[in-house]
């Protein structure tokens, strides 16, 4: 089961996800002219401002949706899933942001990435760390299981403690500059609806289309104690892993 994305749906209920990634752009440090690989650019919102900043920035993203929308605005990306990457030494940096916990196969992303990154580049990102969304995930493991249904085989995500990203990274020849777990509670502008309805494809499409609703009505009471203050402004327990790693040689 897939997740489904959809640009328009997207920009409703997660412009915060760009929004959030200037820290990830500081770390990056882009200079006017470099050549950057932008993985998982999703719809191009923080690809656009890398080359609003002077960059010849390449977008690359498994979803033709995602894909359609970054060209819309006029940038150059590629139907690309990063697991599969083919660029050979021609990237100044490649960057991230809340795209990597996707990647399920972390040692072959980290491998395109060295391969596609010039001596001297740097790989620098930001994406869910250990004990991301904790409480969400917990949640839709439970009512998973309640329907008999294994969660483990359905989860999408990769959520990496700080050692074990930094583990990958150095055996592959980086080395880590900078690395850190940052809680960031985050604000989910339509509320854990909206968020499930934008990320949770995997474990809804897991129950047949009849019972969705009463699924997800479970899930979301189950939240509701610990993620939806007494205003009713929910928050996710948003866990960022962020990086910035180099390729000396
Ligand atoms: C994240 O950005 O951490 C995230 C987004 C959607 C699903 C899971 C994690």
């Amino acid at each position: 089961m897939n997740q489904i994305w959809n640009s328009e749906r997207y920009a409703e209920n997660a412009r915060f996800v760009s929004d959030l990634g200037m820290p990830v752009v500081e770390w990056l440090d882009p200079k006017a002219g470099e050549r950057i690989l932008d993985l998982g650019c999703g719809d191009g919102a923080l690809t656009l401002k890398l080359q609003e900043l002077g960059c010849e920035v390449v977008g690359v993203d498994a979803s033709a949706d995602f894909v359609d929308a970054a060209r819309s605005l006029g940038l150059e990306a590629h139907l690309i899933d990063a697991h599969q990457l083919n660029f050979i030494g021609e990237f100044d940096a490649v960057f991230s942001n809340a795209a990597l916990h996707w990647m399920k196969q972390p040692d072959r992303v980290i491998q395109g990435v060295w391969q596609a990154l010039k001596p001297g580049g740097r790989f620098v990102a930001e994406f869910g760390g250990d004990r991301n969304v904790v409480t969400i995930v917990t949640a839709l493991h439970a009512a998973l299981q309640q329907r008999g249904i294994d969660p483990d085989q359905i989860n999408p995500w990769y959520f990496p403690m700080v050692k074990d990203y930094q583990f990958r990274l150095e055996a592959q020849g980086f080395i880590v500059n900078r690395i850190a777990l940052i809680p960031r509670p985050t604000p989910l502008p339509t509320g854990i609806r909206g968020w499930l309805a934008t990320f949770a494809d995997p474990f809804t499409q897991a129950i047949s289309p009849s019972e969705r609703e009463g699924f997800l009505n479970e899930v979301i009471a189950r939240l509701q104690p610990d993620l939806c203050d007494d205003s009713g402004q929910w928050f996710a327990d948003y866990v960022r892993l962020r990086f910035a790693a180099s390729k000396l040689f």
